[in-house]
């Protein structure tokens, strides 16, 4: 089974050629990055009108680079949700559009099934059932993943997620967007432990996180030594207030996610979504696990954050299991907000 797969749900117009038993054979990532720099953050309207003009190049190429003619396709599918609504749309408007004019099944895909289920592209893909914890820009989850397609969210964040945490944190540092990986990137030359940044809700039971605390300390932190002007803070200063953040972020996903191994008794953990690059977390997460014998997937460091590969390789398992989309002509079905547990099993062997 081979499938083009479109994500443009956010800041990255990807398009990926998966193949069942070939593996990924072609993606082709376009980064919005620049566009939206100027403004510190993605403006919805201009990241719609660049995956218009990107999109159709990148099939293109991606069929190029894969050897692959329409004709050896068994469908093509997009993220359908959740996202944002106008860029969502874009790609739901080619990848029908082509799936019409091919007569192959459209494949609505949910962005972050996608995320979960792209460790299976590696050479060691993860058992089911596993813990997956998904830390992306709009996401902080812990999930219980019984099989392909049946998620039960164990937790979540009340405000703020993750990324959005590395992210708002940086800015409050100066550095440039996206902060997550700048950040993280500075970090790597701070002191731990000069700044002690809190920890909301690990002292509590459960499984739930809060991070929009953070920026109010971090914001306190940058006002106390530099009046809330970032460019007068010191190299070192700037650098440990970077490793604190960090760390407090770390910790407070490590350990929630060893509590969420110890509720299900699972031996086998997946993370997915962005932040899942960052490496101060892997670390954390590979030695608490690796004591525990719980195993770690993670996808390769360029599928972690938002690409095609991930959409394909979750559009195949839904095609496997006979669940493809409505292909009535104009059931263009984007869905902005889209709970995870409201999906269905993917595969009917689980
Ligand atoms: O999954 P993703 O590409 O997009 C969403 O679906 O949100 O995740 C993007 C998020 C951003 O907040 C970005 O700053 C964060 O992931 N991120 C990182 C790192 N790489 C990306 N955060 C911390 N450390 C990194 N190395
Ligand atoms: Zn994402």
């Amino acid at each position: 089974m081979r499938i083009l797969a479109l994500e443009s749900s956010c800041d990255e117009s990807a398009v990926a050629v998966y193949d069942d038993a070939a593996g990924l054979l072609a993606h082709q990532i376009y980064s919005q990055i620049d566009l939206h720099r100027v403004y510190g953050g993605v403006v919805p309207e201009l990241a719609s009108r660049d995956h218009v003009r990107r999109l159709l190049p990148l099939v293109s190429a991606a069929m190029k680079d894969a050897e692959t003619e329409s004709g050896d396709l068994h469908g093509v599918a997009y993220t359908a949700g959740p996202g944002l609504i106008g860029a969502l749309l874009t790609g739901a408007a080619l990848g029908r559009s082509l799936a019409y004019a091919w007569q192959v099944p459209a494949v609505a895909v949910h962005h972050l099934e996608g995320h979960l289920l792209a460790p299976l592209l590696e050479a060691v893909p993860p058992p089911f059932p596993h813990v997956a914890l998904l830390v992306s820009g709009g996401h902080t989850m812990l999930i219980d993943v019984a099989a392909p397609g049946r998620y039960a969210v164990l937790g979540e964040t009340r405000d703020d997620a993750a990324g959005e945490a590395f992210d708002k944190s940086a800015k409050l540092l100066g550095l440039p967007y996206p902060g997550g990986p700048e950040l993280a990137a500075l970090a790597e030359k701070g002191k731990v432990g000069r700044f002690e940044f809190p920890r909301p809700m690990l002292d509590r039971a459960g499984l739930e996180f809060s991070f929009s605390g953070l920026k109010t300390a971090v914001s306190l932190a940058v006002k106390d030594r530099a009046g809330g002007a970032p460019a007068s803070l010191d190299a070192a200063t700037r650098a440990d207030i970077a490793a604190g953040v960090q760390e407090a972020i770390v910790e407070t996903l490590t350990a929630k996610t060893l509590r969420a191994l110890e509720q299900t008794g699972y031996d086998a953990l997946v993370v997915a979504g962005g932040v899942g690059a960052n490496r101060a977390l892997r670390e954390q997460l590979n030695a608490a696990c690796a004591k525990r014998g719980v195993r770690v997937h993670y996808p390769e460091l360029h599928l972690c954050t938002d690409n095609g590969a991930m959409i394909a390789m979750a559009a195949a398992m839904r095609l496997q299991a006979g669940m493809q989309s409505p292909t009535e002509r104009y059931a263009f079905d984007v869905k902005p907000r889209w709970p995870l547990s409201s999906l269905t099993e993917a595969s009917p062997a689980a």
